[in-house]
C-alpha cells in the first residue's frame, strides 16, 4: 500500500477517471441549491442528482470529482477515531453510460495497481447486493469481482441494509451498490464475521453505487431512465487506512492544525483519552465551521437552517476549547490554518478568509461572554434537580439567556447521566415565537424529488426574482444563497439596507409581468467564457473552457445554472414576495410563494 498524502491521493484519483475519459468537475457549494431535503451537501453525487435523473450534464457522461461534504447526523460522535462532519467525497460517474463491467475493472485497478493506491489483492474483500423483492441479486457483480481476482470466499453477498445506497431524502436515485473493503486482517470476530459487522476486521474503502431506480413518494422503485454508476471514497477514510493510522485525525489533513493548537494550548494531542476526544472536537468542529463560513454560499452562525448547525459547532469548539485551556480568541489562528493548508484545493477559503475570521470572533466572543455563567446555572440547576429529566424551561433558559444550543445542555445533561425534556423546550421555543432551531428539522420530511414541479416552478421565479433586483435595486445584487421547498423559495442576495414597500411591490411586477409575458425557457450550453459575454448572471464556479448550461427567459432573464426549469415562464402562477428580512450583515433575504 501506498503511503499518500492527501494533495497525491486528490491528484491521483482524478488523474486515473481523467485518464478513462471522464470529465473533471470542480467540487460544488457545500450549500445545496434548490434542494429543500437536507442542510449541507451530503454525498458527491448529490449535486448531480439531476443529471443522474437525465437532465444533460455539460461536462459529458463520464464525471469525477472531489466533493466538499458535511454530515452532522453524527455529531455527538465526533472525539472516536473515525468521525468527522466535514470529509471529502472522491467519486466518478457514469450517466447513462458504462455499467458495472467499466465501474469494478476501474475500482479493482484504482485499488490494487502499484501505479495507483497498490492495495495486495489479500487485503481486498468485497460485497454485492444479495436480492430481494425489489431488484435481483447482484451475480453480475459478483463474477466480475471474480474474474477480477477476488476469492469467491471474499465476495460477500449481503442485504439491503448494507448494500444498497439512497436516495439521499425520501425520494430519489438509488440502487443496489458493490462495496470495497480492507481485510485488516484480525481474526473473524465470529463464524457469521462479514463486513457487515463492525468489529474492526473490514474497513470499508469504496462503494459502487448502481443507480438505476427511483424511489417514489409510495416507497416503490421505478427502473430509471438511465442506468448510472455513482462512486464515493472518502479521502479522510482511505488516507487513514493507506498510511496504517489510528485515526484520520492523525493524517496530514489534520497535522498543522494539531500543531497549532498543541502551541496554543501547552497539550500534546494523544496526552490522554479526555484531552485526544477535545483536541479532535476541536480540530473537526473548526474545520467544517471555516468551509461552511469560506463556502460560495457560505453562510453565517444564525438560530436557524445551516446557520444553526454552524452556531452549534462553533459553540462546541469553543467549549472543548476551555478543556484544553485553549486561550480565547484564538479560533481563528486555527482556521487561518486550515485555509493555508486547503488553499490549492479550495481558493474559496482564501478569498473569504476575511470573512472567516470575522465571524469566528463575533460568534466566540458572543459565546465566551455567557458560557461560563450559563454552566454555573446549569450546575445550580442539577444541584436542585429532583428526578433525572431537566426540564424544558430550564433548558430554554439556557439557549436565550446564555446562548446555549439546546444540544450542548443535552450534552452536559448527558455527562451526568440526565436528560433533557426536549418537547418542553420545543413548546416554550414556540411560546416565544422564536424561529424553531428545529426548524432545520423540517428540512429532512419531505423527499428530494417530492413535490418536484413545485420546485421546479419556484426555482424558475428564483431567476427572474434575481434579475428584477438587479434591475430595480442594484446591477450589484447578486446570489448569496437560495433554498427552496415545494411551498416557497428563499432567497439571499447582497444589498445594504431593507427594501422599501415601493422596491417590493416593482419587484414583485416585475416577475408578474415575465410571468404573463408567457416566454419560452430556453437553455443553451456555452464555456464560461461565452456566458459572460452573452450577458449571463449566476455563479461563475467553473473552470476555464469548461461548458455550462445559460438559462434564458426572452429579455428578462439569462443566468447560468445547472436547471431543471419550467418549459414556460407561464407556468408560474402569480409572484408574491411574503418576507424580506436581513440574513447578516450587508445580506438581505426574500422569501416569496407562486400563488
Ligand atoms: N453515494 C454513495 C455514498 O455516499 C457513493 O458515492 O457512499
Amino acid at each position: 500500500m501506498k503511503e499518500l498524502k492527501s494533495e497525491e491521493l486528490r491528484a491521483l484519483y482524478l488523474g486515473f477517471f481523467k485518464d478513462h475519459g471522464h470529465g473533471v468537475i470542480p467540487s460544488a457549494s457545500l450549500i445545496p441549491e434548490n434542494d429543500p431535503t437536507v442542510l449541507f451537501t451530503t454525498a458527491g453525487m448529490h449535486p448531480l442528482v439531476p443529471y443522474l435523473l437525465g437532465e444533460k450534464h455539460p461536462a459529458g457522461t463520464r464525471l469525477t470529482d472531489v466533493q466538499k461534504c458535511v454530515r452532522t447526523g453524527d455529531i455527538d460522535d465526533v472525539g472516536d477515531n473515525s468521525h468527522c462532519t466535514f470529509f471529502e467525497m472522491l467519486g466518478n460517474w457514469s450517466l447513462g453510460d458504462y455499467f458495472k463491467k467499466e465501474a469494478i475493472a476501474w475500482s479493482y485497478e484504482f485499488l490494487t495497481s502499484e501505479k495507483y493506491l497498490g492495495i495486495p489483492v489479500e487485503k481486498l474483500a468485497v460485497s454485492v447486493f444479495e436480492g430481494d423483492a425489489d431488484a435481483p441479486r447482484d451475480e453480475e457483480s459478483a463474477s466480475i469481482w471474480a474474474a477480477c481476482g477476488i476469492p469467491t470466499d471474499k465476495i460477500f453477498y449481503l442485504p439491503k441494509k448494507n448494500n444498497w445506497w439512497g436516495p439521499a431524502g425520501i425520494t430519489g436515485p438509488c440502487g443496489p451498490d458493490t462495496e470495497m473493503f480492507i481485510d485488516t486482517g484480525k481474526p473473524k470476530c465470529s463464524e457469521n464475521c462479514s463486513p457487515a459487522c463492525d468489529c474492526g476486521k473490514y474497513l470499508e474503502i469504496w462503494n459502487d453505487v448502481f443507480m438505476q431506480y427511483f424511489k417514489n413518494a409510495e416507497g416503490k422503485f421505478e427502473p430509471l431512465k438511465q442506468k448510472n454508476v455513482d462512486t464515493g471514497m472518502g479521502l479522510e477514510r482511505t488516507l487513514c487506512i493507506l498510511t496504517g493510522k489510528n485515526s484520520v485525525y492523525e493524517t496530514d489533513l489534520f497535522a498543522d492544525a494539531r500543531a497549532k493548537i498543541e502551541s496554543l494550548t501547552g497539550k500534546a494531542y494523544g496526552e490522554s483519552e479526555e484531552i485526544t476526544k477535545a483536541f479532535r472536537i476541536v480540530l473537526d468542529h473548526m474545520r467544517t465551521a471555516t468551509f461552511i463560513l469560506g463556502d460560495r454560499k457560505g453562510v453565517t452562525p444564525s438560530n436557524v437552517d445551516q446557520g444553526y448547525v454552524l452556531r452549534r459547532l462553533i459553540r462546541r469548539a469553543v467549549r472543548y476549547g476551555r478543556q484544553l485551556d485553549l486561550p480565547e480568541g484564538s479560533l481563528g489562528e486555527i482556521a487561518s490554518v486550515y485555509v493555508e493548508k486547503y488553499a490549492n484545493v479550495y481558493p474559496e477559503l482564501v478569498e473569504n478568509k476575511q470573512k472567516i475570521l470575522e465571524e469566528l470572533a463575533k460568534e466566540e466572543q458572543k459565546f465566551s461572554r455567557t458560557l461560563k455563567s450559563g454552566l454555573k446555572e446549569f450546575e445550580r440547576t442539577v444541584s436542585r434537580l429532583q428526578g433525572t429529566e431537566i426540564d424544558g424551561q430550564t433548558a430554554f433558559r439556557l439557549y436565550d439567556t446564555f446562548g446555549f444550543p439546546v444540544e450542548i445542555t443535552q450534552e452536559l445533561a448527558k455527562e451526568k447521566g440526565l436528560t433533557v425534556d426536549i418537547e418542553g423546550f420545543k413548546a416554550c421555543f414556540q411560546q416565544h415565537q422564536a424561529k424553531s432551531a428545529a426548524g432545520s428539522e423540517q428540512h429532512f420530511k419531505c423527499g428530494l424529488a417530492d413535490n418536484q414541479e413545485a420546485t421546479t416552478r419556484l426555482h424558475t421565479a428564483t431567476h427572474l426574482l434575481h434579475a428584477a433586483l438587479r434591475k430595480i435595486l442594484s446591477p450589484d445584487c447578486a446570489q448569496r444563497g437560495s433554498n427552496i421547498t415545494a411551498e416557497r423559495l428563499r432567497f439571499d442576495f447582497n444589498f445594504g439596507r431593507p427594501m422599501t414597500k415601493e422596491e417590493i411591490t416593482a419587484v414583485e411586477a416585475f416577475v408578474n409581468e415575465a410571468i404573463q409575458a408567457k416566454v419560452p425557457v430556453t437553455m443553451e450550453e456555452m464555456t464560461v467564457e461565452e456566458a459572460k459575454a452573452a450577458g449571463a448572471i449566476g455563479l461563475f464556479e467553473s473552470k476555464y473552457g469548461d461548458k455550462v448550461k445559460v438559462y434564458t427567459m426572452g429579455a428578462y432573464s439569462k443566468e447560468i445554472c445547472g436547471g431543471p426549469h419550467a418549459e414556460n415562464t407561464g407556468d408560474l402562477g402569480t409572484f408574491v414576495i411574503t418576507k424580506e428580512q436581513s440574513s447578516s450583515s450587508g445580506v438581505r433575504r426574500i422569501k416569496a410563494e407562486l400563488k
